[in-house]
């Protein structure tokens, strides 16, 4: 065995942390109050290759690894998760299946230009009625002649609104329930395709979430990904790896956070002695910085596996439960170790503490990582 990370992902994660850090960092917290999505930083994360890690350069990419992918989500995670999640739902819910599953035709049309952060993409699965029950959706498509008319509504959408390409999961033969689904490449520029309600939210709130509305949406049948009917087993395969972008994601929350609350308990001073003198601080500090080591083993486990084309779907699963419930644990710490400075916006803690709970919520809740798991014991 070898933990060593090559050079190759050692730059990588030079070039994203420090593109994090000068780019990235002084804003967040004005983006998260304001909740505004930059599309500019996006656009510099495509200048510098961040947008296709995973894909090959004859689609746009860089040509690395999966691994090389979650170092970045972590990197950008550790100084703004908003930012950091935008790369993974562009990343591994969106680019993902149309490597998997695209014609070339859909990888030179779709893939490449969300490669080179052109084109920004984002996963419609989830519904009104169908979250955890993912198979239970009602968004119908109906084929006529030579294109698909797709209408029903999605929520929850990560990157809605400034998405330009989106997968989209709907019903063509309602009767065979998730047999019956089939995965569409829809363009936000199609006739019937509709943005709706943004939320407001506790956290990762530069990175908007929407509902989008299909009303007599029109699909060209070439956009359909993979065969009618094949839905829901792409949906399920883009979570697989989709969590482990999360679980990336959590690392990074938690790592910043800790990054945090160490040089503040070195340098903040009570009863005559920096406050890392007590072991009620250092104890604390150790446990959250050996809690997000062992998080970070199993999401490059899990990145791992993916790039050597080995089955990923159970790590990535315990990948992005343990870190979520990391990044959670430790954020709540960090803003203790803080005291009242933690509670207030002068700190970067209480924004780290609102973004981690997300992490046990989306790509398929705590609960739901339990089932994949346990299902595979
Ligand atoms: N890979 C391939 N096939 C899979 C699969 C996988 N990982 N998981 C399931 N399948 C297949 C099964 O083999 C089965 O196939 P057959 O019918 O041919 O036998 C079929 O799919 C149905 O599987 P299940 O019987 O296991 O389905 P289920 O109804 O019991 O549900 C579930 C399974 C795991 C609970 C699933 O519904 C699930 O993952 N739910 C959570 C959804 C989720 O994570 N949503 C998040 C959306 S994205 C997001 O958060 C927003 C964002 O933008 C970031």
């Amino acid at each position: 065995m070898n933990f060593k990370l090559t050079e190759e992902h050692e730059m990588i994660r030079k070039m994203v942390r420090d593109f994090a850090i000068n780019e990235v960092g002084p804003t967040a917290a004005e983006r998260d109050e304001e909740e505004r999505f930059d599309r500019e930083i996006f656009d510099k994360m495509g200048e510098l290759g961040l947008t296709g890690i995973p894909w090959p350069e004859k689609y746009g990419g860089i040509g690395s690894d999966f691994l090389a992918y979650a170092i970045a989500v972590e990197e950008l995670s550790r100084v703004d998760a908003s930012v950091g999640v935008t790369l993974s739902a562009h990343t591994s819910l969106a680019g993902w299946p149309v490597y998997k599953f695209g014609t070339e035709e859909q990888k030179q049309k779709y893939l490449r230009p969300m490669a080179e952060g052109k084109s920004i993409g984002a996963y419609c699965l989830t519904e009104p009625g169908s979250g955890s029950d993912a198979g239970n959706m009602k968004t119908i498509a109906r084929k006529e002649g030579d294109h698909y008319v797709l209408n029903g509504s999605k929520i929850f959408i990560t990157n809605g609104g400034v998405a330009d390409i989106y997968i989209v999961f709907a019903l063509t033969n309602p009767e065979l329930k998730h047999k019956g689904t089939s995965a569409f490449i829809v363009e936000s520029s199609f006739p019937g395709f509709k943005v709706g309600k943004k939320e407001e939210k506790l956290g990762i709130r530069s990175s908007p979430t929407t509902e989008v509305i299909f009303e007599d949406c029109i699909v060209p049948a070439e956009n359909l990904l993979g065969e009618e009917g094949d839905g829901f087993k792409i949906a399920m395969m883009t979570l697989d790896g989709g969590r482990n972008g999360i679980a990336a994601q959590a690392v990074g929350i938690a790592q910043g956070a800790l990054d945090a609350a160490v040089s503040y308990a070195k340098e903040r001073e009570q009863f005559g002695k920096p406050i890392m003198k007590n072991q009620g601080v250092s104890f604390k500090l150790a446990d959250m910085a050996t809690n997000i080591e062992a998080a970070r083993l199993l999401t490059y486990q899990a990145a791992w596996l993916e790039s050597e084309g080995l089955p990923y779907g159970k790590a990535s699963a315990m990948a992005k439960l343990f870190a979520g419930d990391t990044a959670m644990k430790t954020t709540i710490e960090a803003v203790q170790v803080f005291g009242g400075y933690g509670y207030t916006k002068e700190y970067p803690v209480e924004r780290f503490m609102r973004d981690a709970k997300i992490t046990q919520i989306y790509e398929g809740t705590q609960e739901i990582q339990r089932l994949v798991i346990s299902r595979m014991l």
